[in-house]
């Protein structure tokens, strides 16, 4: 059952621009409560503006987005016609953006975008105030997001503006997960953290999804894709070019045609069957199949 749904969607930044064009254009396409999806492509496809329609924080030029029972979209007319014969619930949720706000959490490409308290732990602080819970409650929260994102309790008084880039993404993050969003959606999380830091991260996300939340990540990481996303979006120059899976995508020879990367292990079996390796390449998704591959081709 879809969660997430946009029909005909298109965004354009500047209508009133004599060159505008179209930074997403007739994307129609679903997605699962309780998916892990990477959104793809090359920089500039339209990944962010997407993200951002899923809460609102940008509505649709024309066509809309949909999160179960919420319609997001700028045009009056269209809007009025999808609330006509709903449930006297369904036109009362459309009136509150908090709600949805509060449903799909964005972690934004450009952290310091997020941060604005004086502190940190007020900073994280602020969605769980914002949704009902008292202070000393509130802190509670934050500080266990902080903990679990890794930012120590000696760091929590500090400004969120002294932080590193990759402090302030784990801040970021932890002020959203400390409003536990049903949908958690990610633009880049891993981009300017170390090797380490981006596992974290990454279990983190894990974490999150077995709890049942939706998660959303936008990346450039394509080894990331193969590793976590159960479904893959590609968008290109603002279109949808499909909704796949990793192991499709990465055996598909349209992926240099939209500027992706090919993950290492991918690399590396071309590699050994350009090299006319004689044993059974096909169905590999991990390396630990490859290397057992590479064993019975040797020894056995
Ligand atoms: N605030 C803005 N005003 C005008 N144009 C914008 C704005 N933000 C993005 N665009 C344009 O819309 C298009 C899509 O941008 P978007 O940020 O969604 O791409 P992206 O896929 O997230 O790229 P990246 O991988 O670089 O983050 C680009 O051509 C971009 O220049
Ligand atoms: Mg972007």
């Amino acid at each position: 059952m879809w969660q997430i749904k946009t029909n005909h969607l298109t965004y354009v930044y500047d209508k009133k621009d004599p060159n505008h064009y179209d930074a997403l254009s007739d994307v129609s396409l679903e997605i699962k409560k309780g998916d892990l999806v990477c959104i793809v492509g090359k920089t500039g496809s339209g990944k962010s503006t997407l993200v951002q329609t899923f809460n609102n924080l940008i509505s649709p030029t024309s066509g809309y987005c949909q999160v179960e029972n919420f319609y997001i979209t700028s045009d009056k007319k269209l809007k009025k016609e999808l609330l006509k014969n709903q449930d006297k619930s369904v036109i009362e949720e459309n009136k509150h953006v908090a709600r949805l706000r509060r449903k799909v959490g964005l972690v934004f490409q450009f952290p310091e975008y997020q941060l604005f308290a004086e502190t940190i732990i007020k900073d994280v602080m602020f969605g769980p105030k914002n949704f009902g819970l008292k202070e000393e409650e509130a802190k509670e929260v934050a500080k266990k997001s902080l903990i679990e994102v890794g930012i120590p309790e000696s760091y929590f008084e500090k400004s969120p503006f002294e932080l590193s880039g990759g402090e302030k993404r784990r801040v970021a993050i932890a002020g959203i997960i400390a409003s536990d969003p049903d949908i958690l959606v990610l633009d880049e999380p891993t981009a300017g953290l170390d090797p380490n830091g981006k596992i974290e991260i990454m279990n983190l996300i894990k974490r999150f999804h077995e709890k049942g939340r939706t998660i959303i990540i936008v990346t450039h990481d394509m080894n990331l894709v193969l590793n976590f996303a159960k479904t893959v979006i590609v968008l290109n120059d603002g279109k949808l070019i499909e909704v796949t899976s990793p192991e499709k995508l990465f055996q598909s020879p349209d992926i240099e045609k939209y500027s992706l990367e090919i993950p290492t292990l991918f690399k590396f079996i071309n590699l050994l069957k350009n090299d006319g390796f004689a044993g059974n390449l096909s169905e590999i998704y991990d390396f630990d199949t490859l290397i057992k591959r590479i064993y019975e081709a040797k020894y056995e």
